[in-house]
């Protein structure tokens, strides 16, 4: 992408914005992943087994766990982002409700919804009402720390359920390697490194909207980036799925470069794409040079497939609070979020 990256913006000075300590949570996410991989082996599996799929239901910060896990998991997860379940949800289904704070509406009703119909239920929450109803009605739940932003809590949301399939079976991969490439990424994109990728990644998005666009597992790391620079960087970013995108949203580039043109295409990639998609990227490139739109590319780290997806998620993660930074925005509050939740409290 031709645009310039001069002399680097003070940094350290920006981080005053982050009044809540956003990048020092970012810095222990590693430290997090572990700490949950801790947690989720301490929870007994036996009263879950012998499910032949989960439905995990959960809303942003917490819903995005239920998207990674569908790649992860040798079983067919399917992820809910609303108050009911489908039609076919029933004793096979295993029945997974994820929220952070444990009182998000949608995800209460849907997890009320599926205790009607399985018996195989866990929770993953800091307390709440989810927390107040497992603990009332003896359904097993994970009890994760609280006092973090729920997007801040990708480690504890995620990792203890990944030693839980561990221990049923459905999850197999090594987490050695990319537990290694995160504590890299720690080191190499904090602010102690001045001028690090992150950071020259969030100069080029910057007065920008991303269309961030992943493929496979990959794809929920796009949705990711999407959310984390609405919700840090208070800005609009967009998502699509490769392959799916070269079907319909390539055609609207056609107008791109009138109708909408701050946007910036952002490839993720995976040393593991598909070979066709990643012959789809090279074309789409070329589309995009021919209309003089601009584009990104980010490229995973490490050998597998499981390290290339993290380490592009943690990536994303900090460009987007370095993005705030620049957008000069707290990356901690979610005000508009809060708003809504408050208001619908009240309405009757
Ligand atoms: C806030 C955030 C939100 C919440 C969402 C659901 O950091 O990421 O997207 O995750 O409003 O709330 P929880 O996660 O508490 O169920």
């Amino acid at each position: 992408m031709a645009r310039k990256v001069s002399e680097g913006p003070p940094w350290e000075k920006l981080s005053g914005l982050d009044r809540s300590g956003m990048l020092g949570v970012l810095a222990r996410f590693p430290d997090q992943c572990r700490e949950g991989i801790a947690i989720g082996e301490q929870v007994p599996v036996d009263p879950l087994a012998g499910f032949s799929r989960a439905v995990a239901l959960g809303m942003g910060g917490s819903g995005i766990a239920g998207d990674l896990l569908a790649h992860l998991l040798s079983v067919e997860v399917i992820p809910v982002r609303t108050y009911t379940l489908p039609r076919w949800v029933g004793e096979e289904t295993l029945l997974l409700a994820l929220s952070y704070s444990g009182d998000t509406e949608e995800t209460l009703s849907a997890f009320a919804d599926g205790l009607g119909r399985t018996r195989r239920a866990l929770a993953v929450t800091s307390g709440g009402a989810l927390g107040k109803l497992c603990a009332q009605r003896g359904i097993p739940w994970v009890r994760i720390p609280d006092g973090y932003q729920p997007r801040a809590a990708l480690g504890y949301l995620l990792f203890p359920l990944l030693a839980l399939f561990r221990g049923l079976g459905t999850f197999r991969d090594d987490l050695t390697e990319t537990l290694a490439v995160l504590d890299e990424q720690a080191r190499a994109l904090g602010p102690a490194s001045p001028g690090n990728p992150a950071q020259e990644l969030a100069l080029l998005l910057h007065g920008r909207v991303p269309l961030v666009y992943g493929a496979g597992p990959t794809a929920p790391v796009a949705f990711r980036w999407k959310t984390q620079i609405n919700e840090h960087a208070k800005q609009p970013a967009f998502w699509a799925e490769l392959p799916e995108a070269c079907h319909n949203e390539i055609v609207g580039w056609e107008l791109a470069g009138k109708v909408f043109p701050n946007g910036v295409v952002v490839f993720l990639r995976s040393r593991h794409d598909h070979p066709r998609v990643q012959a789809r990227i090279e074309i789409l490139k070329e589309l995009l040079d021919r209309r003089g739109l601009p584009y990104l590319e980010v490229q995973g780290e490490g050998e597998g497939a499981l390290a290339q997806m993290f380490s592009l998620l943690y990536l994303g993660d900090w460009a987007s609070v370095y993005l705030a930074l620049l957008n000069g925005a707290d990356p901690t509050p979610v005000r508009p979020i809060q708003e809504l939740k408050d208001r619908l409290g009240r309405w009757q």
